[in-house]
């Protein structure tokens, strides 16, 4: 028992009570263990705790806060639809789906065209599978060991890890998983029920992996030949994330069908999209407009504060600040891993999607838990937790990445003492 119980005490545990009895208690002991607290407010690139405690968020959400925490032209666009109609009737016409669809049809490559409005990554990808399906007239998809494409039944089909699947089979038939980064892989899965193939322009939640060069205009050139939809989930690359406004660009690559979320509103409001050619908007929704629907997707809330964040990553320029700070960011976490090679066995990654790894399990969860006790915000990528990821806002500055290299270092120092005493 501590000397002295504060009023501060008694609110985390509060909280951490109510997520034993009515939340998750394996959840509670996790991120009691990496050391959080309540969160109260954020702003900018800061989130703040209960006790008034101020962090660096590297985090950013899981890579949805793009544009910070509260930028206020979100806050102002969010503000009007809230005074207007923050939710539609769904039986007038909305300017603002159309208002977000036109500039959406604007910023994405090639015939990219029609968007579909809905609320989360997962429901994106559900909707672009039932596309897919409709465009190819065949059932089977490639995806990729280490994929994350959501949890909901057919997404987690598609989403390349045991542990997430395993419990809830029999899920989707039909999913053939191949070695990320390998079109060869591809090619040679391909057979007659092949309707679809699915990556992420660089994988997140598999450690953060880009591919080599040249990967996604293969797979383009494999399903152009075979006639099968090519789907390109940017859920967390998208909006600037990479450097570019979407990670498809590097390669100049112009998939069938494109999904999105996370950093589509700067994390005002939960918004998902998915956009298709002509072609596949044709066989999706040519007989019949209402045969794939959300009732809350495309409400005026989400598409206005969306329309806001893009115009905020064009007009603050937040691809070039991206790719910058991600060089730098880059290069400081390179020069931890130099002095640490033991430990660290790679970092990698394109803009402000970064990932370090460690060499051992339960490293990276160590050294979380050093970062948050020096005040940065971080934590491990889902389909791989030996690596941790570096997603802070498109808004981080010079001095900031400064910070959360210095401390990252920090706390790879600490982990290292500790990694060291477990096996004296
Ligand atoms: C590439 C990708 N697709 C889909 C999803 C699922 O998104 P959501 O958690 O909003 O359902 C994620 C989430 O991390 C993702 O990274």
């Amino acid at each position: 028992m501590p000397e002295s119980f504060t009023e501060d005490d008694a609110v985390l545990g509060r909280v951490i009570y109510q997520y034993n009895r009515f939340v998750n208690p394996g959840l509670a002991r996790l991120l009691a263990f990496a050391g959080y607290g309540v969160e109260q407010r954020a702003e900018g690139c800061y989130l703040y705790d209960h006790t008034g405690r101020k962090f660096l968020d590297c985090l950013g959400g899981y890579g949805m806060f793009g544009l910070g925490h509260r930028h206020p032209r979100l806050i102002a666009a969010a503000k009007q639809a809230l005074d207007e109609q923050p939710m539609p009737s769904k039986v007038f016409f909305s300017a603002h789906v159309g208002a977000l669809a036109e500039k959406l049809a604007e910023i994405t490559p090639g015939d990219l065209q029609f968007s579909f409005f809905c609320n989360s990554g997962t429901e994106a990808v559900e909707g672009a599978v039932k596309a897919a399906r409709a465009a190819s007239g065949r059932h089977g998809i490639i995806s990729t060991h280490g994929g994350y494409h959501g949890k909901s039944f057919g997404s987690l089909s598609l989403t390349g890890r045991e542990k997430f699947q395993k419990p809830f089979e029999p899920l989707l038939s039909g999913v053939k998983f191949v070695q990320f980064g390998d079109a060869a892989a591809v090619e040679k899965a391909v057979d007659g029920s092949i309707g679809a193939v699915i990556v992420e322009p660089i994988q997140g939640e598999s450690g953060i992996h880009v591919p080599p060069e040249g990967y996604l205009r293969e797979i383009r050139k494999i399903c152009d030949e075979r006639g099968i939809v090519f789907i390109l989930d940017e859920v967390q690359t998208g909006f600037a994330r990479t450097g570019d406004m979407f990670a498809m660009n590097h390669e100049q690559v112009v998939p069938d069908i494109a999904t999105f979320a996370k950093g589509l509103s700067g994390g005002i409001v939960p918004i998902g999209a998915f956009m298709g050619t002509p072609k596949v908007w044709d066989a999706l929704f040519g007989e019949n407009p209402v045969v794939h629907t959300s009732t809350f997707g495309g409400g005026p809330l989400a598409c206005r504060v969306a329309l806001a964040a893009i115009e905020v990553i064009e007009e603050e320029r937040l691809c070039e600040n991206s790719s910058a700070r991600g060089e730098q960011m880059l290069k400081g976490l390179q020069q931890v891993k130099n002095r640490f090679p033991e430990l660290l066995s790679a970092v990698r990654g394109r803009g402000l999607m970064i990932g370090a790894e460690f060499a051992i399990d339960d490293a990276a969860e160590l050294c979380i838990a050093q970062m948050v006790k020096r005040d940065v915000v971080a934590a491990y990528t889902l389909n791989n937790p030996r690596v941790i990821r570096f997603e802070p806002p498109l808004t981080i500055n010079h001095a900031q990445v400064d910070e959360a290299v210095n401390v990252f270092g920090e706390a790879v120092a600490e982990t290292a003492e500790l990694v060291a005493a477990v096996n004296a």
